[in-house]
């Protein structure tokens, strides 16, 4: 693990988004038009990589994004938020032959959201995009499943044969994935709804939790389960203990990247200490700041921010 003093370096791999987000007070049922004149409409930088490459540079660390853009408005958009937020962009492509990635999202009054993306250039990345930034020995490699499975797989794959730490954001979740063709991961962390699609298994208490950590065992080897569980907090598992760490007390206003920049804070302080506990309470806080702002990559608080929380906080 890397020394507490050096910024560790966390390498995304994963999908980039211009979001267009409709906020409304429902979401209006098939064949109904609903005029939400008190609804909302922004274009915000996201998707599930380039939310986790943000939110690692704003905890500090040396963040380095492979993704590919179109080469449209929205993309020179993102490359630009990229470079202002400190994102390394030497391994970003753009892709002459299609759109930059795009998500509509559409957030309800209470702060959830559905989410529906147009993968764009996203599906052109491939594993050699990521060649040279893996054989440069990252502290931490991030992936998710937004771009196509073959390249999480193989960048999995050329991380293993480096012993380079690979923490796999298990999202978007298909029953399709076929998780056992991975090497073993250092963390697999599925959200509630992801844990469910892949194990059956609703993660709704200790004991299930724990039964939905067993059944992805099977599915997939991993030092450290990691489940996200919204409002609830997390739990976590390294096959012989489990412990269920809770959330912070915050107002949601929009769930949207909390998942994503768990992880990343997760990487960086997990990188950092070598201690998942510490790590994932230090995620919970980012996680729990970053509902309580409208917009994926906007709403991530920055490392002084997070730390100012969790000193004003009561003790998880
Ligand atoms: P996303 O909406 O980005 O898909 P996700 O579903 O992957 O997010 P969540 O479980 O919603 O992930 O959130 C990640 C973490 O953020 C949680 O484990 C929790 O620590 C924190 N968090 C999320 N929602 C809340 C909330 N309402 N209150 C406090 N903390 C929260
Ligand atoms: O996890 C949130 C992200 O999912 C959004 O930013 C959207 O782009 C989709 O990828």
């Amino acid at each position: 693990m890397a020394e507490e003093k050096r910024p560790v370096r966390i390498l995304t791999i994963g999908s980039a988004n211009m979001d267009m987000v409709l906020r409304m007070k429902r979401i209006p049922t098939a064949g109904e038009t609903f005029v939400d004149r008190d609804g909302g409409l922004s274009y915000i930088p996201g998707g599930k990589g380039a939310n986790c490459a943000v939110a690692a540079a704003k905890m500090g660390a040396v963040s380095q994004l492979c993704a590919r853009l179109g080469a449209d408005a929205n993309g020179k958009c993102l490359y630009d938020t990229y470079v202002e937020a400190g994102v390394d962009i030497s391994h970003i492509k753009v892709d002459k032959t299609t759109n930059t990635g795009m998500a509509a999202i559409f957030v309800e009054a209470n702060g959830n959201n559905r989410i529906v993306v147009y993968p764009g250039a996203n599906q052109t990345l491939i594993p050699a995009d990521a060649q040279e930034a893996i054989a440069a020995k990252p502290d931490a490699v991030c992936l998710q499943f937004e771009t196509p499975f073959e390249v999480t797989l193989e960048c999995a794959k050329m991380a293993a044969v480096r012993g380079i730490p690979v923490i796999l954001d298990a999202a978007p979740a298909s029953r399709a994935i076929p998780l056992s063709e991975f090497p073993e991961v250092e963390i697999f962390s599925p959200n509630e709804l992801e844990t469910e699609i892949y194990t059956g298994i609703a993660p709704t208490g200790i004991e299930s939790c724990m039964r939905a950590c067993i059944a992805l065992s099977r599915q997939i080897k991993a030092k450290y389960y990691v489940l996200k569980l919204g409002s609830r907090g997390a739990f976590y598992f390294d096959g012989r203990l489990c412990n269920m760490i809770p959330a912070y007390r915050v107002a949601a206003v929009d769930t949207t990247a909390a998942g994503d920049a768990f992880t990343a804070a997760l990487a960086v302080r997990y990188c950092e200490t070598g201690n998942l506990d510490t790590a994932i309470r230090f995620a919970c806080a980012v996680g729990a700041l970053t509902v309580t702002k409208c917009g994926a990559s906007r709403s991530i608080p920055t490392r002084e921010e997070t730390e100012e929380f969790i000193a004003s906080s009561p003790v998880l």
